[in-house]
């Protein structure tokens, strides 16, 4: 079957059979019968009779059929002048004493692990440890703040937190055993044991009893064989942004997890054992869980972990000397990696001393893909540039052009086709379906493929009000956009409150929480507006309370200072505006949506429902001395 419209007709007509098909691709313990069942929720499940280990098929398995000398790993970090390539044998071996080390400490199948870990191979290390003992891993970005990190500790509730002292960010170490200890100060949930890497730029003081030192650890302990699980049985939790303080955890399946990353490393990205695949992104963000760990090392690839930045370290070649140096088949980033290095080198003089004749496709997914930034790419490289669209919740691609199936040809501004399994569909507010070329919200019809979330962690309720109960028999993306009359997808941004800053998905309602705590603040709003660099940064506007004479200046440096204090320096907070009034309807509602609109520069209309039209001019007044354009409303 070769052609993407005949897998893509199977995977609808028949999806039963499809991914039986495609499950068979793996080293199952025990081979699913079921291949989809309803669990007690009505749930739609994957290969929930099936057994495996995903860490045995990242490592035993490959090592078992001979190719324990492939390499595993290309570790390169500019930021610490430390290169190595670490090959399956090696990572297998690394793995099950550390499995040994987590077994020792008590965990066991079903337990939580919070990573809290920079670019290091320790923490790929750590996640395949906690996935060979049938427990789940819980990683949280680096930069996240120790309030951010406490949040997930009281959500996921590990037995033992695993860190490292310290990460570096360019020019700065940030020591990370502070932070994690902050958070156990604030969290009320208490982990048995912390194993922390210490790293040389930076030791990290370790509390007796609680604390203990990886390395010395990893000496004394024993290597664990694979726990078999269920195809059913979380892998993972990642907890991702909603559209309020609290991160929602996305809970990921052994079985379909393995499924569709397998699938998607061959239909997708073209990708079969022992080729090179960087996906320059971090752990702490589905990307990383995908297609730094679990997609290349399943299917027998090498994959790159990359502790650098795509610029200033040292320069904006830094991608093309990786991508040379390790023969990289396909680079993945985030538009806002390559903007960074186009703004540096515009004329990308840096790639000529490089020999990119191994690299086949550059993809590119987390945020919008901006013209500008894919015809800079694709001219530059020479090679496919591939827009990519998915989210943390699905797990893996939702719509790409398959270079490893059937390469269509691309249309700026699309992510191209849906790919086989998932059947997008574009809705209006009650729920139809829209004619092609109409814009409406982008919806998942019911079952999703293998892979995507089934729920989440401990919080059934808000999976099923937040994805599932808004279009009954659809999964609700938070997107919106259109289909066009070939059926490409074109994304046109979230329709909710999360924003995507650096490539970064972000809560602006957490944001809101800690504005509005602000004793001098009254009520506030925070929008994404357009960034050249980073797609989208944050924006308060803020009312002050009566009475209150706080300068503009001093009161948006609290705020600054607290928002990069709860969520951490990756939010990228660095400007309120204060403003006489919001706009809202006559219920109350602030009327974020506009706000955007205006902002961006998006045509927009004023709602019938909105109490005071009068307070835009005011806003649009505001907007233009802080140098944002705003659109006035259409007719
Ligand atoms: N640990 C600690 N701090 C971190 C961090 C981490 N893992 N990642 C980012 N930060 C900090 C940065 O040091 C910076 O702090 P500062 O305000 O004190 O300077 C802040 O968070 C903002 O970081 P960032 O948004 O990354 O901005 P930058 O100016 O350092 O770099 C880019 C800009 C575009 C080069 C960078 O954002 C980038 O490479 N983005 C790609 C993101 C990506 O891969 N996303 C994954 C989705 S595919
Ligand atoms: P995350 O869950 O962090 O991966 O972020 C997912 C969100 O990023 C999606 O819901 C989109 O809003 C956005 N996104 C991801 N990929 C793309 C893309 N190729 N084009 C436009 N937006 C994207």
């Amino acid at each position: 079957m070769k052609t993407y419209t005949d897998q893509y007709d199977l995977s609808q007509q028949q999806p039963e059979l499809f991914w039986d098909a495609q499950a068979a691709h793996l080293a199952w313990f025990k081979t699913p019968q079921r291949v989809l069942t309803k669990d007690e929720h009505g749930i739609d499940r994957w290969f929930a009779d099936g057994e495996l280990n995903t860490c045995y098929l990242a490592l035993d398995h490959h090592v078992g059929q001979g190719h324990g000398d492939r390499v595993a790993i290309y570790y390169d970090s500019p930021v610490t002048q430390q290169k190595c390539a670490i090959t399956y044998h090696e990572l297998l071996d690394d793995t099950a004493r550390f499995a040994g080390v987590l077994s020792d400490l008590g965990v066991e199948k079903g337990d939580t692990v919070v990573l809290y870990m920079p670019m290091i191979p320790e923490a790929v290390v750590a996640m395949l440890a906690v996935a060979r003992l049938g427990a789940i891993h819980s990683v949280v970005f680096g930069g996240f703040a120790p309030h951010e990190l406490a949040v997930r500790i009281d959500d996921a509730k590990p037995k033992v937190v695993v860190s490292a002292s310290c990460g570096i960010e360019v020019d700065k170490i940030i020591p990370y055993k502070p932070l994690l200890d902050e958070a156990l100060e604030q969290s009320h949930h208490v982990p048995n044991h912390c194993v922390v890497v210490q790293r040389p730029q930076c030791a990290a003081t370790l509390q007796p009893q609680r604390d203990i030192d990886w390395h010395q650890a990893v000496k004394q302990a024993k290597p664990v064989p694979c726990t078999a699980v269920n195809g059913t049985d979380p892998l993972y939790i990642l907890y991702t942004s909603g559209t309020t303080g609290k991160p929602k955890g996305v809970q990921r399946d052994h079985g379909g997890h393995a499924v569709a990353l397998n699938y998607a490393m061959r239909a997708v990205y073209d990708m079969a054992p022992g080729e090179v695949f960087w996906a320059a992104s971090d752990i702490g963000w589905v990307v990383g869980h995908s297609f730094i760990v679990y997609g290349p090392l399943i299917a027998g690839c090498s994959t790159v972990l990359y502790e650098g930045k795509p610029i200033r370290t040292p320069d904006a070649s830094a991608f093309w000397r990786v991508c040379a140096e390790y023969r990289v088949k396909v680079l993945f980033a985030a538009p806002t990696a390559f903007r960074a290095i186009k703004k540096e080198d515009p004329h990308a003089t840096g790639m000529a001393h490089y020999d990119l004749s191994a690299l086949a496709y550059v993809f590119v997914a987390g945020e919008r893909l901006d013209p500008a930034t894919y015809e800079w790419l694709k001219d530059r490289t020479q090679k496919p540039v591939i827009d990519h669209w998915w989210q943390t919740e699905t797990g893996w691609p939702v719509c790409a052009n398959l270079m490893g199936l059937e390469a269509k040809p691309t249309k700026p501004g699309s992510s191209t086709l849906p790919v086989p399994g998932y059947a997008v569909t574009i809705l209006d507010e009650a729920g139809q379906p829209v004619a092609n070329g109409q814009q409406g919200a982008i919806a998942l019809k019911l079952p999703l493929p293998p892979g995507c979330l089934a729920t989440l962690w401990q919080d059934h309720e808000r999976f099923v009000r937040g994805y599932l109960n808004t279009y009954p028999g659809y999964y609700l993306t938070g997107d919106g956009g259109y289909v066009d009359n070939d059926g490409y997808v074109f994304i046109m941004g979230r329709i909710d409150d999360v924003i995507n800053v650096a490539g970064h998905r972000l809560s602006t309602g957490e944001m809101e929480e800690i504005v509005a705590a602000n004793p001098n603040v009254a009520e506030c709003a925070v929008i994404g507006i357009p960034d050249d660099l980073k797609g989208q940064k944050p924006l308060g506007l803020v009312v002050l309370k009566d009475g209150v004479d706080a300068s503009e200046a001093s009161l948006t440096a609290e705020i600054v200072a607290q928002i990069r204090h709860d969520i951490g320096a990756v939010a990228c907070f660095h400007d309120a505006m204060v403003v006489q009034r919001l706009p809202k309807t006559r219920s109350g509602k602030i009327l974020r949506a506009l706000l955007r609109q205006m902002a961006a520069g998006e045509a927009y209309k004023i709602p019938s429902t909105i109490d005071d039209p009068g307070c835009l001019n005011e806003l649009e007044q505001a907007m233009r001395e802080r140098g944002i354009t705003p659109t006035a409303p259409c007719s």
